[in-house]
């Protein structure tokens, strides 16, 4: 395989089957480092900018770490403390911080703002969330399910809830390239856009996974190796729209009763933060408003789960650092 050195990850669409696989072994190779006390700061001189234009607690600290780890200086730009999009434009910002820095992350809105941030930047962009992709996201995903089941391909992996934003089309595309057979479990006008769709079958027939879509939870997750979900109104979305939300994915809540139509050994993730119960602000006032004590997950399949959601949560670090060590050159 070709080295990564120098490549973006603005999406997982970008990248092949095998350039992805490497990813996990740099990542589960950094994991067993980190837990064996075996230090890796391979890249002293190195400095990386991390643009946070929503908010974030996971993939900030991920980088941080990782950065850290790898021992290279970081510099946290937070929603409101920058000149970037108010004062100046992406194309500048990108000039700028590209002499400066070897490696930038950007979490934000459209998928336009971090293609133009990677087209001027001439260092590696990396892209922490868009309103359409999360790839570092899915990275820790198909590491945890690979610790898990052992292997990725074959298995049945179900995605419940709004498939057609950035957690439900990466998912998509993740597990079309590494041959899992993917399920988008939602209401009609809430599945993945046709020609994302389209091309995620041709990779699909290309690695022996499959796509599929259906409006039927408890046919959907029968056999489910995986169960995934993601809240139900993400960032930047409008507040005016939770109740239609509520009322249309509540039937696609995931809950014990549809858990148990599963494989035996199946596992429940989310990509978190997760309103599984009321403890939250939002939680709180969603659950006085509409009278509800959780919303995309029940509190029992969370508590139930949490050993493989709160790894999947470790899991970013450990993948985050692999696309930034093999991106910016480093040798396995
Ligand atoms: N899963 C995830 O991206 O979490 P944060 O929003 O906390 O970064
Ligand atoms: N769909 C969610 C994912 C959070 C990690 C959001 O964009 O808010």
């Amino acid at each position: 395989m070709k080295s990564l050195k120098g490549r973006h990850l603005l999406s997982l669409r970008d990248y092949t089957a095998d350039e992805i696989i490497y990813l996990l072994d740099l990542a589960a190779k950094f994991k067993k480092m980190k837990k064996e006390g075996v230090a890796h700061d391979v890249f002293k001189t190195k400095n990386i900018a991390l643009i946070f234009e929503k908010t974030s607690t996971r993939t900030r600290c991920a980088f941080e770490v990782a950065a850290h780890d790898l021992g290279m200086g970081s510099t946290y730009l937070d929603p409101k403390g920058s000149q970037i999009g108010k004062k100046e434009s992406i194309a500048d910002t990108a000039q700028v911080l590209g002499r400066m820095y070897d490696g930038i992350e950007y979490r934000g809105f459209g998928q336009k703002i971090v293609e133009e941030l990677a087209q001027y930047a001439g260092v590696p962009v990396w892209n922490g969330l868009t309103n359409e992709f999360h790839p570092t996201q899915i990275l820790a995903d198909m590491l945890t399910i690979r610790e898990t089941f052992g292997k990725l391909k074959g298995l049945k992996f179900v995605y419940m809830g709004d498939a057609r934003y950035n957690m439900g089309d990466s998912l998509m595309i993740g597990c079309s390239k590494l041959g899992l057979d993917f399920v988008a479990c939602a209401p009609e006008g809430y599945f993945p856009n046709e020609e994302l769709t389209e091309e995620c079958k041709e990779w699909a027939s290309l690695s022996g996974g499959s796509v599929t879509f259906s409006s039927d939870p408890k046919e959907a997750v029968k056999g489910a190796d995986i169960v995934y979900t993601d809240v139900w109104v993400s960032m930047g979305e409008s507040d005016d729209i939770w109740e239609e939300r509520i009322r249309v994915l509540s039937p696609y809540k995931v809950t014990m009763e549809l858990m148990k139509l599963a494989s035996d050994d199946a596992i429940f993730l989310h990509c978190l933060p997760s309103f599984h119960d009321l403890k939250t602000e939002i939680g709180a006032e969603m659950g006085k408003r509409f009278g509800i004590e959780d919303m995309e997950v029940t509190d029992e399949v969370f508590n139930h789960y949490s050993d493989s959601i709160f790894e999947e949560a470790e899991n970013r670090m450990h993948t985050i650092k692999a696309v930034m060590a093999a991106t910016l050159g480093y040798e396995d």
